[in-house]
């Protein structure tokens, strides 16, 4: 038998549910713009193609030995706050799908034309995307597929403009480049404080793992802006230096960027991690191949 009473204590339960939801929830609609520092990501695919990745378009378009399997590649640039904005912004940490992207959080949104990259943007740095982020280049043309996903959710914060932001994120890449450190030790396992040390100490990256398996590395940008710009030679490294300022600098990471459970330092609990190396011949999953490689989405 249901009561007022029994009623109102079940929606008093399912307020209380939506309060612990929602501490985890996402930020959306914050105008462009509204953050303070840049975190770059990038994974590290052979990890990637023996778990989850496994016979993803993504996967099987890196050959062994090419630069997506023996470097970090390129998952994205995450406008982010730092501590004193994310303890004002509480329980956020960065912002995400800004402005008229809000609307893009929702599953059944994400599909949907104005939650996608431009275009002619995506296809303009199709060679770059092969080579430093087979994520990106694999599902182009998937409508919502990974680089609409990190446009919507991330670049939509960054107040720049498509071709900017690509840009932007290019440039911050090339000049994080991959220690030689971790290129040395391909297939072998390697301290965590050693390669903390490569990046200029514990502060400067953040590093997740998958078990003791270094799955990627987070580090942070100075932010720099700019309007809408002349972008015809934007992926020259001068160009874009011109136009941004040589201003993005790494910079240490606060510590909502270090102590993020979800991606972050979760490899500090090993004295060594492993650095996978691609296989020779990729193992293909049947049951899973048309979604792998999307499913991660950040
Ligand atoms: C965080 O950014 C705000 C501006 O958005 C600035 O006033 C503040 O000093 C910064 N705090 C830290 C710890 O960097
Ligand atoms: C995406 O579509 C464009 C235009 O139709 C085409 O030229 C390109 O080859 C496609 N790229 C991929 C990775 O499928
Ligand atoms: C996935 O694999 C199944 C069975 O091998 C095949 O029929 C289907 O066409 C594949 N889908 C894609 C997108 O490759």
């Amino acid at each position: 038998m249901r009561s007022p009473l029994s009623d109102l204590s079940h929606l008093l339960v399912i307020s209380g549910l939506l309060a612990i939801c929602c501490v985890t929830a996402q930020e959306t609609g914050v105008p462009a713009g509204t953050f303070d520092l840049y975190v770059l990501a990038e994974g590290w695919a052979p990890e990637w193609c023996l778990t989850q990745g496994k016979g993803s378009a993504e996967c099987t378009s890196i050959k062994p030995g090419s630069f997506a399997a023996t470097h970090f590649t390129l998952h994205g640039l995450w406008p982010q706050y730092n501590d004193t904005t994310a303890a004002a912004r509480q329980p956020y940490r960065f912002p995400q799908f800004c402005g008229g992207f809000a609307s893009c959080s929702r599953r059944s949104q994400k599909k949907l034309p104005h939650c996608r990259a431009p275009a002619d943007v995506k296809s303009r740095f199709q060679h770059l995307w092969q080579r430093i982020a087979p994520a990106y280049s694999a599902t182009l043309n998937v409508s919502g597929g990974f680089i609409d996903h990190e446009y919507a959710r991330h670049g939509s914060c960054s107040g720049l403009s498509a071709v900017a932001y690509f840009a932007l994120m290019a440039r911050a890449f090339f000049l994080s480049d991959t220690p030689k450190l971790v290129r040395q030790h391909i297939g072998r396992e390697v301290s965590v404080a050693a390669i903390q040390n490569a990046y200029g100490g514990p502060n400067m990256v953040a590093m997740s793992c998958r078990g003791p398996v270094l799955s990627q590395i987070e580090t942070c940008w100075t932010k720099v802006t700019g309007a809408d710009v002349d972008t015809s030679s934007l992926f020259d490294a001068a160009a874009v230096d011109e136009t941004f300022g040589s201003s993005m600098r790494r910079m240490a990471c606060p510590e909502n960027v270090l102590r993020d459970l979800h991606y972050d330092d979760s490899c500090e609990k090993y004295d060594k991690v492993l650095i996978d190396r691609m296989p020779l011949t990729m193992p293909t999953d049947d049951s899973d191949n048309s979604t792998a490689g999307v499913a991660i989405l950040a």
